[in-house]
């Protein structure tokens, strides 16, 4: 890690550091540039947002962190190890931008499923924490639900309870509110700064919806398409404990007006 990434994080080692990273995948019609120089140290404990326009590189920016893929040039960092033997010593809590959970499987059983893998909890212990997480997710009642009986806001909450089950300490989440209605959306913005003050965490996550990056976040990244790069790191200084009534304040309103300044510069 540079000097200038340690002093971008407070001195402290960033929970994730980026340094010059560009990513280049083949496609049918050539090679397609998704990510050019990136350079990011996101601190420990603190919650990241991402917004950008589509196709600017967040979904794989999220990718890289975790080792899905490996950057074509640069390098990417997780506490100081790379993300593969982060992977393999703690995980990463992931939620998808469409979630993924097993057919022929029911709700609980997708949650309680990393548990057991993992052996992270007792076995008498996970399935009463797996009925914990769907509470929390508010999904109490379909706990035998398979996910063809579910909504997509439902899956994807169930989605969301799956990557909370081994309490990770970094969970990069990919538009993982994309699918629920506005007042569900709201909620679980709640629940989820609450999970993570409760906690210690870092949170990396993907928005389209700039006022849902202001509310929840610490740190807004905007990023920039056509190659995909960080076209400013904005901190946000709004007091916590947020309550929701903070949307409509006039501070609020003008930090969302600048926002969405620096997002139509492309
Ligand atoms: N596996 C892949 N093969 C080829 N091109 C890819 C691959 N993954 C991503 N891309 C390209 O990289 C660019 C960035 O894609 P990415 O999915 O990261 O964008 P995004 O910001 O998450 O978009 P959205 O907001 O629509 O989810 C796009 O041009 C996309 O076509
Ligand atoms: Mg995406």
């Amino acid at each position: 890690m540079s000097a200038a990434l340690a002093q971008e994080s407070g001195g402290h080692l960033p929970a994730i550091s980026i340094a010059g990273v560009s990513m280049v995948f083949d496609s049918p019609s050539g090679p397609v540039t998704a990510l050019k120089g990136i350079d990011l140290a996101i601190p420990k404990n603190r919650f990241v947002s991402i917004v950008g326009r589509s196709g600017c590189g967040k979904s794989t920016l999220l990718r890289l962190i975790c080792g899905l893929v490996r950057p074509t040039v640069g390098q990417v960092t997780v506490d100081g190890m790379t993300p593969d033997l982060y992977q393999r010593d703690r995980r990463f809590g992931f939620v998808f931008q469409e979630a993924t959970l097993l057919p022929w499987r029911t709700a609980l059983e997708n949650v309680a499923l990393p548990m057991k893998i993992q052996k992270v909890v007792q076995p008498a212990r996970r399935e009463e924490r797996a009925r914990e997480l769907l509470k929390l997710v508010r999904l109490q009642g379909f706990e035998g639900h398979y996910p063809s009986q579910l909504s997509g806001g439902m899956r994807q909450r169930v989605s969301i309870a799956r990557a909370l089950s081994y309490d990770p300490e970094i969970l990069l989440m990919d538009e993982p509110f994309g699918a629920l209605d506005e007042f569900t959306r709201q909620e679980m913005n709640e629940e989820l700064v609450r999970l993570w003050q409760e906690q210690n965490r870092t949170i990396v996550f993907v928005t389209h919806n700039l006022a849902e990056a202001l509310y929840l976040s610490d740190i807004v990244v905007v990023m920039a398409p056509h190659p995909g790069r960080v076209r400013a790191v904005i901190e946000v200084d709004l007091p916590r404990p947020r309550r929701a009534a903070i949307r409509q304040g006039g501070d609020f309103i003008a930090r969302l007006a600048r926002l969405e300044e620096v997002i139509s510069h492309d």
